[in-house]
């Protein structure tokens, strides 16, 4: 089978990967520097695939990277059994064999009990178990970064995507905290998308991990950048289109990265269809919204009757002043306390996102239907 001409729903590299080039040298230069550095950005913005990018760029013979998801952990015991997994797959494929990642696990830690499966592909794989699941500590599995360091004589750089679950776990944070501080040859990139949870961890004076990490923001891909790779892309399938519409493609998306990549395929298609040019932007509008139906209502059905009217009302175009007098009678808007718990609850869901005093939706898709199936 062909490889699609875009990708998208799944962490992407090289040719696939657009730009990022200053995300990836200061990520790059913290770590290298030894430092940790905690990164938020909305959803699908590209978090994974810039830290695994950035992990491939980085010499194998000073540092070993690992990369966990965090996205299932609901306990400490979800924690463990993740993170042995994460190990024992790095182990492997930094190791090459499995019968020396094997051998070094044996090594690593007495508690664990490494052992040789067979994955649903038939390929041999190390797993990490814990003897006694009582005996060891959630502390001693935090360590194993420093002692794999330590065998392996290089540095450790551990990426722990969808960080702010160990929120779920109380007290978590403060345990992380106490160890990840001892460990001086291990770095950590901590991902996650949820604004708020992010910013209490890593922001607020009185968290346990405030100062514990540097801040890397990432936000949406410059147009520039996304006409560079959308025209190269394209080039590689012998297709080339007017500039002005792909800044359509871009602009569509808010230049949000995986709705950029998802719209240059319906723009492919619209090109495979051979409909006319004249017609791609109505074209793809119709597109994207059937093809999005479904989940948009689902989301809306789920809303407060203020949340959804607030929503529409930032979708118009009037993004602030929404507490005011003026905005709530011209659109109806209910009492300023209702209009501020639903403002609350939609940025606590990563629905809005508000900067400096203005609120956008973060889901250009959403913008797009509310814009024009709910215009106010
Ligand atoms: N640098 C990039 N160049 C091109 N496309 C990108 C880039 N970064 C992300 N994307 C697009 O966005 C999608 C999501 O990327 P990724 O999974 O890395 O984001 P994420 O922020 O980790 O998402 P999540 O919040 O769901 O974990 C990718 O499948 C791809 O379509
Ligand atoms: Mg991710």
């Amino acid at each position: 089978m062909n490889e699609p001409l875009f990708k998208f729903g799944q962490i992407v590299e090289g040719e696939y990967f657009c730009n990022r080039a200053t995300e990836l040298a200061d990520l790059a230069r913290m770590l290298q520097g030894g430092a940790s550095v905690w990164v938020y950005s909305p959803r699908r913005y590209g978090k994974s695939s810039l830290v695994r990018t950035c992990f491939g760029g980085m010499d194998p013979s000073t540092f070993l990277t690992v990369e966990i998801d965090l996205y299932a952990t609901r306990s400490t015991t979800d924690l463990t059994r993740i993170l042995l997994a994460g190990f024992a797959r790095t182990l492997q494929a930094h190791l090459g064999t499995v019968d020396k990642a094997l051998d070094f696990a044996r090594d690593l830690l007495a508690a664990l009990r490494p052992a040789i499966t067979l994955d649903p592909s038939g390929q041999p794989q190390l797993t990490l178990e814990r003897r006694e699941p009582s005996q060891v500590e959630l502390e001693e599995i935090l360590d194993l970064p420093a002692r794999l360091a330590e065998r392996a004589d290089r540095r450790v750089v551990v990426a722990l995507d969808e960080f702010q679950e160990i929120d779920r776990i109380d007290g978590l944070d403060a345990r992380l905290r106490s160890v990840f501080q001892q460990q001086s040859r291990v770095s950590y990139v901590l991902c996650g998308s949820k604004r708020h949870l992010m910013e209490r961890m890593f922001a607020d004076r009185g968290a346990p991990l405030y100062g514990f990490a540097r801040h890397l923001e990432i936000g949406p891909i410059e147009k520039s950048e996304w006409l560079a790779y959308l025209t190269q892309r394209l080039a590689s399938a012998s297709l080339t289109v007017d500039p002005d519409l792909l800044e359509m493609v871009i602009d569509l998306a808010g230049g949000h990265p995986h709705y950029v990549q998802l719209f240059a395929q319906h723009l492919k298609e619209l090109i495979d269809r051979e409909v006319d040019p004249s017609r791609f932007e109505e074209e793809l509008i119709a597109v994207i919204l059937a093809s999005q139906e479904s989940a948009t209502r689902l989301f809306l059905d789920g809303l407060t009757s203020a949340q959804l009217n607030v929503l529409r009302v930032i979708a118009s175009g009037t993004r602030s002043g929404l507490l005011s007098e003026t905005v709530r009678t011209r659109f109806a808007l209910p009492a300023t306390s209702t209009v501020q718990s639903a403002l609350k609850s939609l940025y606590a869901h990563g629905v809005l996102d508000q900067l400096e005093g203005e609120y956008r939706l973060l889901d250009p898709v959403l913008e797009l239907y509310l814009k024009e199936r709910l215009a106010v």
